[in-house]
């Protein structure tokens, strides 16, 4: 298995955009019922999860992974459902952590930090990311719909930052008529911390979570409430990052906003996402995936894989967030916790 970096031969799709960053969901099963990705009226006791046999293997997710890294990619960040509720992630995270010059992240909803932080430190994870939607418990619960606290979520913080790892990023989903006073509480409680707290605009990702247009706060309102309160200079960041991020005019610090809907980004997008059961998505709302399981446990080579997975990336033309109020949806879109938010 080839570990070290040798120049990267950059693929491109149909419209230019390389492959940068891949996804990969290593479970698609949460700790929470957010409202916006997990409803529990749908994902309640009798919601089908996948069973263990459907899971790729650690050994399975690096052999891909390893196969991906010579056409560009150079992120990678585990996600899920809750990637901490898969067992001994830490195995993944050592095995991942190998390969040089690839940056190693997660998305998680930190309850389970306490516990884990300092393993998959250790392992070599590089960044973390922890979603929080509020910091009162009656709107955590509205938009979160957890058996647990903001307490929690921010012990999770805590124990993360004393494991070594720096300059968390913090998700917050902010959606009009539940949580937009979260804005300038999260932005309040995070700023001089070294911290950034990124506010993302709700999105129609997946079937069950009945958006609606008029349910999105957008990053320009919630850009009008920060600069009510502080002055905000552009940062000038990646052409291919999601954030637009801004710095606090008084030094305190760092904050983004993520416009998925009303500004799209798939003009710069390079990310590709694995499923939980082995199949490759070129876009968060496409129907259907590419099935690399099957190619994994044929015993294909990593070089084989290599040559299939360009070719894929090659004919990619998704752009999804730039055509959703141009024509009507007309499949089935897979959710975000099995596909990797
Ligand atoms: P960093 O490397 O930490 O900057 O990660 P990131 O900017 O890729 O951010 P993250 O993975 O935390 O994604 C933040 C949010 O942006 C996700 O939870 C989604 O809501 C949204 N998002 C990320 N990638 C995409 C994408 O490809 N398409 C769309 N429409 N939204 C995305
Ligand atoms: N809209 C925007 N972001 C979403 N996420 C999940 N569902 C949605 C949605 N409908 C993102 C959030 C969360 C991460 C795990 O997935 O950013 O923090
Ligand atoms: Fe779980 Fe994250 Fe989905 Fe919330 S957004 S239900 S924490 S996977
Ligand atoms: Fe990329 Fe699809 Fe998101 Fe556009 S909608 S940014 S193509 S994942």
């Amino acid at each position: 298995m080839n570990t070290s970096i040798t120049t990267p031969e950059p693929v491109r799709d149909v419209f230019a955009r390389p492959l940068q960053d891949l996804r990969i969901s290593v479970t698609d099963r949460c700790n929470f019922r957010c409202t916006y990705c997990m409803p529990r009226a749908l994902f309640g006791a009798d919601h089908a999860f996948l069973s263990r046999s459907a899971l790729l293997s650690f050994e399975e997710i690096f052999k891909l992974a390893g196969a991906l890294v010579p056409l560009g990619v150079n992120k990678l960040r585990l996600t899920g459902g809750e990637p901490l509720l898969r067992r001994d992630l830490e195995r993944l995270v050592a095995q991942l952590a190998r390969f040089q010059g690839v940056e190693l992240a997660m998305t998680t909803n930190g309850v389970l930090l306490p516990r884990k932080a300092v393993a998959l430190r250790q392992a070599g994870l590089d960044r973390l990311t922890v979603s929080l939607d509020a910091l009162d418990d009656a709107t955590f619960m509205r938009m979160n719909d957890a058996n647990t606290s903001v307490r929690d979520v921010l012990a999770g913080i805590e124990a993360a930052q004393q494991a070594g790892f720096e300059h968390l990023k913090i998700n917050a989903v902010i959606r009009r008529g539940v949580n937009e006073h979260a804005v300038l509480d999260l932005a309040r409680y995070f700023r001089s911390t070294g911290l950034t707290v990124r506010f993302i605009e709700y999105m129609d990702v997946g079937a069950t979570n009945g958006w609606q247009p008029t349910d999105v706060f957008s990053a320009q309102d919630i850009l009008a409430l920060l600069r009510q309160q502080w002055a905000l200079e552009p940062v000038t960041s990646n052409p291919h990052a999601v954030a637009q991020v801004y710095r606090y005019g008084d030094g305190a610090g760092e904050v983004g906003v993520i416009a998925s809907v009303t500004q799209p980004f798939c003009r710069h997008c390079s990310r590709l996402r694995l499923s939980t059961d082995g199949k490759l998505f070129t876009c968060l709302f496409a129907s259907e995936g590419f099935d690399v399981k099957t190619l994994l446990r044929s015993g294909m080579t990593e070089d084989e894989l290599t040559n299939r997975l360009r070719l894929l990336w090659q004919q990619r033309t998704d752009q999804y967030s730039q055509l959703r109020f141009q024509a009507p949806r007309l499949h089935r879109p897979q959710e975000m916790s099995y596909l990797g938010g």
